[in-house]
């Protein structure tokens, strides 16, 4: 299953960041992605765009790829991240919008190592849908 979404943030004149979710598998009903990749321009930094986006996005692909797969009933159940060991403040983002949890040890086995020799954690919600559902209710009382 190749699925993916990329979505682009904007304020009122500027592009402000982006973010891209990709399906890596899982079953029909319940499917697994990964937040592969998300940057906020820096002249952004610390006003909300990122959790945002996350929440926004996250609505978004689930209802995406409920359409595209025709499944009305499909849920994103588990979604998994790969950051930088030293990588805080990404992390800290992460762990207060998609309650995910660092699982295992470093991945330098896998990724490598940055230009700083540093290596990439996981980090993984194995139980979304109640985040999900959350970020739903936020939106339909425009706290997004
Ligand atoms: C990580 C990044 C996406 C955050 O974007 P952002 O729009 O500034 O994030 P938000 O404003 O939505 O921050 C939400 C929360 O994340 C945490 N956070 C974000 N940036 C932080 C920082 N520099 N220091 C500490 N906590 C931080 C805080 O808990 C923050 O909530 P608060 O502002 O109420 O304290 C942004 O710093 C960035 O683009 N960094 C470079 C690219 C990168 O590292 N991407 C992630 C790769 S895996």
């Amino acid at each position: 299953m190749d699925q993916y979404l990329i979505q682009v943030a904007y304020n009122e004149t500027n592009v402000v960041g982006y973010i891209l979710w990709v399906v890596k598998g899982g079953y029909k009903r319940c499917i697994t992605c990964e937040l592969e990749q998300l940057a906020i321009d820096t002249k952004y930094h610390r006003q909300g765009f990122a959790s945002s986006l996350i929440k926004i996005s996250l609505i978004k692909f689930q209802h995406l790829l409920q359409t595209r797969l025709q499944y009305s009933t499909l849920k994103i159940g588990i979604v998994y991240l790969t950051t930088g060991c030293t990588n805080y403040s990404a992390q800290l983002l992460y762990k207060n919008t998609l309650e995910v949890e660092q699982k295992g040890d470093k991945i330098g086995h896998i990724y490598g190592t940055n230009e700083y020799g540093e290596e990439e954690i996981i980090m993984v919600n194995e139980n979304l849908e109640p985040i999900i559902e959350k970020f739903e209710e936020e939106y339909r009382t425009l706290k997004l």
